[in-house]
């Protein structure tokens, strides 16, 4: 049985924005959230306290962070892979934080620079922390169906690497398909596995959309009693630790399933597609949400 309602975090800002080449005028990103904030979307990720050695497009992050406007009942988190970056985080304003873990090896080294043991140490600090100043966490999960560097990854690590995240406090485990190489088959039997240790209440799925199986590995999932899904305005996105990777399925197209299922999400269709066509113009892509390309072509 499918959900009545389905939570959608917006990662377009953060997830979206991150591989861009040219960098995004600062006024131009906190534009957008802005925009997106006036869509009903409950969740918007801003921006990642990372090194700008690592992902340039994420250099303003404080100044994002602190020059968006934020609406009461929406939430802003921001990603967090280490003290430092908590620190700055919380010295912005940010009032939710996600730490980002994988469930290859090659991948944690190469994203975080860090084996998965010692991302684990380094999450546990940042979990801790919040927790004292009541800042929730949430937990990534990257190559949950798959790796860029290893391949196939068993569904039994995936398992593993949440329960540890869950363990530490983590109210949400969101589960990347960082290269969107799952299909609705390798999604069922990794849920099917991960939901021996954590409720489908506390887990969301975070897909991108390369080989074209987004939507169809989210209905899977919301079939399996998921109710968090990740999406990105535009299905702009990728990581760029995981070449190849192109954007996370399009909120636009998402909403629109969604909707047509009969399923709530308080989202309007129609001024999530404004916010995309905002940043589409300013970044000088074409959308790739086939329900904007559908709807303006019309
Ligand atoms: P490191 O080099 O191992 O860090 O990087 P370090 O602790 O050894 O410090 C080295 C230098 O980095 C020092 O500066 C630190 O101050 C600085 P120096 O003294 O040399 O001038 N540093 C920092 N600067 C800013 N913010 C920080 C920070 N920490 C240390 N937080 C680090 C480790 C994690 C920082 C680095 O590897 C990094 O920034 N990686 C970026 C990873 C990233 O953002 N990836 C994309 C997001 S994950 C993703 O897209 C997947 C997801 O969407 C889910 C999915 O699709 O699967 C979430
Ligand atoms: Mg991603």
């Amino acid at each position: 049985e499918l959900p009545k309602y389905v939570k959608v975090v917006e990662v377009g800002p953060r997830d979206g924005l991150q591989n861009e080449r040219v960098i995004v005028p600062t006024d131009i990103k906190i534009e957008f959230i802005n925009q997106l904030s006036q869509t009903g979307l409950s969740v918007i990720e801003v921006t990642s306290f990372v090194s700008s050695r690592w992902v340039p497009q994420m250099f303003d992050h404080a100044e994002v962070m602190k020059g968006i406007r934020q609406y009461p009942g929406i939430r802003y988190p921001v990603l967090t892979p280490n003290l430092q970056g908590f620190h700055r985080a919380v010295a912005a304003g940010a009032t939710e934080i996600s730490v980002f873990g994988a469930a290859s090896e090659s991948f944690s080294k190469k994203n975080i620079n860090c084996s998965i043991e010692e991302s684990m140490g380094k999450f546990e600090e940042v979990i801790k922390s919040a927790a004292q100043m009541n800042i929730p966490a949430r937990g990534y999960v990257s190559c949950a169906l798959g790796c860029p560097y290893e391949g196939s990854i068993t569904p039994q690590k995936v398992a593993e690497v949440s329960k540890r995240l869950y363990g530490m406090g983590c109210y949400e485990i969101s589960l990347g398909d960082t290269t969107g190489v799952g299909t609705p088959g390798s999604m069922k039997r990794m849920l099917e596995c991960v939901m021996k240790e954590i409720p489908p209440a506390a887990l969301a799925v975070h897909c991108h959309d390369t080989y074209g199986q987004a939507l169809a590995n989210i209905l899977t999932a919301l079939q399996m009693g998921v109710n968090v899904v990740d999406s990105a305005v535009s299905g702009l996105g990728g990581c760029p630790y995981a070449r190849g990777a192109s954007g996370n399925v399009a909120t636009e197209d998402l909403i629109y399933m969604l909707h047509g299922l009969g399923i709530d999400t308080g989202v309007n269709l129609y001024k999530v597609m404004e916010a995309g066509d905002f940043i589409c113009k300013a970044v000088n892509r074409t959308t790739n949400s086939k329900v904007a390309q559908a709807s303006f072509s019309a």
